[in-house]
């Protein structure tokens, strides 16, 4: 395929931005569902980051410039102009090519007409940036470009910390990856990369954690190919030091798909543990096969809703059961900017109750002595100790470990239940843990 033109990505990436803000569309499903572009991939996915990234904070910029109320706006050429208004501010390209190449792909997408307005609204934002931006960014939602409802549960739930998080959301993610200790250790495996010209740290916290800089395509690091290393945040990979598998045990993945802790239980435990991984959904759990298979690990893959029993579980109990619960993700808004815009403030009462279900159809999966780690990747107190806190209010014979086992670990306020790590704590992605120990 030839390479896309400059205003043809730029259309490209505002189509995409308005299925994402229009429709609730994914952004990951409408990248994957991309004809391979060659060179100019990385540029269309770079405009529809960043334009997701400040969307809400270019269309309050957008709403002070338009004559013509927003809404009368058609959706593609509203994304446009806020991709062009991204261009402007991110300074990656040269204003006047910017401005121009913008105006083009409003013809590109059909908007001949309009073409007039795109150019005229860009080149008064050129004039009036600072006034401006002065004046959004007074309100510290528009500033940090987030959903109102998400920065008032941050601060009732994060305190002083909100505005560290809010930050940390809109920086470019890092490259953790994870290494394979069934297949090398990771001072190796630095030295490897240090060697192909990458950086490379080991983490604090998360043994088998690398940080590689810069971040780059993965089939291009030393290891990746062969199964030596797999991309993972450090703080999805904390969650097997808390849950702590050993050879020999029965294990319950219950919530396993895309399976990154599923294999790295396996690779932890050098393929001794009896790992059952199950989720609900068919196409994620081909997923999980397609991560065993690259890593020559093996479990026992189960299609089926964890709670629903009867349809799957032989009965036995289960030694320790990691429980990643489906979430808000709000922990992950770095790398997924979409999150911002899709998720509503009414979804968090419904996961939080599904959450608790789930905890407790997974209590009752783990035999005596054994524990269950609760996992998500939200920093809300809804979706994590508030779902912790009334589970072992109503639970005899459930302890919270979590504090025991992160002794190491910054100190955390001791009136909660589990561990939160918030975006950015060394490096990491927000990320909620509790293990609870079922009394003997
Ligand atoms: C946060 S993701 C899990 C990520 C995974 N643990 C990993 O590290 O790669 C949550 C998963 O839970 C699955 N899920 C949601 N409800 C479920 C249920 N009732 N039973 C089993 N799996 C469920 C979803 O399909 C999704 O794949």
């Amino acid at each position: 395929m030839s390479p896309a033109g400059p205003a043809q990505l730029r259309a490209g990436a505002a189509r995409i931005v308005a299925e994402v803000v229009a429709h609730g569309r994914s952004l990951d499903e409408l990248l994957a569902a991309e004809p391979d572009e060659g060179s100019a991939r990385g540029l269309k996915r770079s405009l529809c980051y960043g334009t997701l990234r400040w969307h809400f904070r270019l269309a309050a910029v957008l709403d002070a410039l338009a004559s013509r109320p927003p809404d009368q706006l058609h959706p593609q050429l509203r994304a446009l102009i806020e991709v062009g208004l991204y261009q402007l501010l991110s300074g990656e390209t040269a204003p006047h090519a910017a401005v121009s190449e913008t105006v083009s792909a409003a013809r590109a997408l059909g908007f001949d007409k309009a073409a007039g307005f795109v150019n005229a609204v860009l080149r008064r934002f050129q004039r009036e940036q600072a006034d401006l931006l002065h004046a959004v960014d007074r309100d510290l939602a528009l500033r940090t470009s987030h959903p109102r409802w998400f920065v008032d549960a941050l601060r009732r739930d994060r305190g002083e910390a909100a505005g560290a998080v809010l930050e940390a959301n809109n920086a470019h993610p890092p490259l953790w990856v994870r290494v394979n200790r069934m297949r090398g250790d990771p001072d190796a495996a630095v030295a490897a990369l240090i060697a192909a010209g990458f950086g490379a740290t080991r983490h604090p916290l998360a043994p088998d954690a690398l940080h590689v800089e810069p971040p780059t395509d993965v089939r291009s690091l030393p290891g990746f190919v062969d199964g030596r290393l797999s991309i993972q945040d450090a703080a999805a990979q904390l969650a097997v030091e808390l849950l702590a598998p050993a050879p020999g045990e029965r294990i319950l993945d219950a919530c396993a798909a895309p399976g990154g802790k599923t294999c790295h239980v396996l690779e932890r435990t050098a393929g001794a543990a009896a790992v059952t991984a199950l989720d609900v959904s068919p196409a994620r759990i081909e997923r999980v096969r397609e991560n065993l298979t690259r890593l020559g690990l093996e479990a026992e893959l189960q299609m089926a809703d964890v709670a629903a029993t009867s349809g799957w579980w032989d009965g036995r109990p289960f030694d320790r059961v990691l429980l990643d619960v489906p979430c808000s993700a709000t922990g992950v808004i770095r790398r997924h900017p979409d999150i911002k815009i899709l998720r509503r403030a009414k979804d968090i009462p419904n996961l939080a109750r599904r959450q608790a279900e789930l905890l407790e159809a997974a209590w009752k999966l783990v035999r005596p002595g054994g524990r269950v780690l609760y996992t998500s990747c939200s920093v809300l107190s809804a979706e994590n100790e508030r779902v912790v806190a009334g589970f072992l209010g109503k639970t005899h014979g459930a302890r919270d470990l979590t504090a025991e086992l992160t002794t190491g670990w910054p100190a955390r306020a001791a009136d909660a239940p589990g561990y939160q790590v918030l975006p950015g704590e060394t490096g990491m992605d927000g990320f909620y843990y509790a293990c609870l120990g079922k009394s003997l």
